[in-house]
């Protein structure tokens, strides 16, 4: 069931809007801590939107307003077309929490019928939903295990479809993939995009970008609680620098120097020389030019840009320490 459209900004319908948001925390001693500061986002119905930013970028704080689980300091925000500070948005929405908590001694039927139940489920509708569920997270085979033998993966599959028990128009999933191994940060992706193609919005908190990148169709970047960056996937990616790119490794000085000439801006990616061209046929002659000399060409085409490229240039590396921003 899609959610119910309740602004339309030039045709779009909006699941959720924030007006400088602000949350201060009172830390104590007069001290205070930035959560996030006049935060202004807009997040469309039927999305994967992603809520990027470094540790400490106000996150988790941003979706926790936005839960109605802490006030904000000032400033507005509205959800599935109510304000925060109503209660009735709150049974379609969903939510995931970093590192989620369950009883150790349930198994996942026992679980999600414990949830199911104080959303007021019940009966042959409920069993049936937990077995679709389970099946969704790829947890129905091993539904006879207790929590307290689960993997990190199997927490977070049982979290997922405990978010989702209440059939909620608008999922939060903060850091859903964050401790899992690759296959099971594939298979929540996978979810993830499984719950937009039925119409859900989805609103993902992470600091892995390369799991952003494909799924996320609007991106709003964080850092120390600002807005620092926004926009669709395509728009962050697209280089306005120049069209097409040629990435080469193990290149001896006098190729390196006959590049140098060619290409419109040379940079170094560790290992990994990267040119630039305003003009495809220029970058395809430097790559058959990099092949003929023996050097490992790697990629020719249009330049685009990773989502690490676009968060360090909008951060800047000053502000961010080796581990906040991590590839996933
Ligand atoms: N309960 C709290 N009391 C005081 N300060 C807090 C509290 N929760 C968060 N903060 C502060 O607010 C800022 C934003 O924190 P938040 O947890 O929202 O960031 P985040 O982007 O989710 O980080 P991470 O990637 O580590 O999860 C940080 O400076 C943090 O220390
Ligand atoms: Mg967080």
């Amino acid at each position: 069931m899609r959610s119910q459209r309740v602004w339309e900004v030039a045709d779009i319908a909006l699941a959720i809007r924030t007006e400088n948001l602000t949350k201060i925390y009172d830390v104590g001693w007069g001290r205070q801590n930035m959560g996030i500061h006049n935060l202004s986002l807009e997040v469309e119905e039927g999305q994967v939107f992603g809520l990027a930013g470094p540790n400490g970028s106000g996150k988790t704080t941003t979706l926790k307003l936005l839960l109605g689980l802490i006030f904000p300091t000032s400033g507005t925000a509205e959800v599935l077309g109510e304000s925060i500070s109503s209660t009735s948005y709150k049974a379609r929405v969903g939510y995931l929490p970093e590192g989620p908590y369950f009883y150790e001694h349930l198994n996942a039927p026992e679980l999600l019928r414990m949830y199911g139940t104080l959303f007021g489920l019940g009966g042959p509708p409920l069993e049936k939903r937990i077995q679709e569920l389970l099946e969704l997270v790829d947890m129905w085979d091993r539904r006879e295990y207790r929590v307290a033998n689960y993997s990190r993966g199997m927490r977070q599959r049982v979290g997922v479809a405990q978010a989702l028990i209440n059939d909620p128009d608008l999922l939060f999933f903060d850091e859903p993939t964050s401790g899992l191994d690759p296959i099971g940060a594939k298979d929540i992706r996978e979810v993830i995009l499984e719950l937009r193609d039925r119409g859900k919005t989805v609103f993902l908190c992470s600091h892995l970008l390369k799991e952003m990148e494909p799924i996320c169709d609007n991106i709003v970047i964080l850092a120390r609680g600002e807005l620092i960056t926004r926009g669709s996937i395509e728009e962050l990616l697209k280089s306005d620098e120049a069209q097409y790119r040629v990435e080469v490794r193990e290149i001896d000085d006098a190729t390196l120097a006959t590049l140098t000439e060619r290409a419109q801006k040379l940079m170094w990616l560790d290992d990994t020389c990267r040119a630039l061209f305003d003009d495809r046929a220029q970058a395809f002659e430097a790559a058959t030019m990099l092949e003929d000399a023996g050097a490992r060409l790697l990629t020719v085409g249009p330049d685009r840009r990773t989502l690490e490229e676009v968060f360090i240039e909008a951060v800047g590396e000053e502000s961010t320490d080796a581990t906040d921003l991590q590839s996933g």
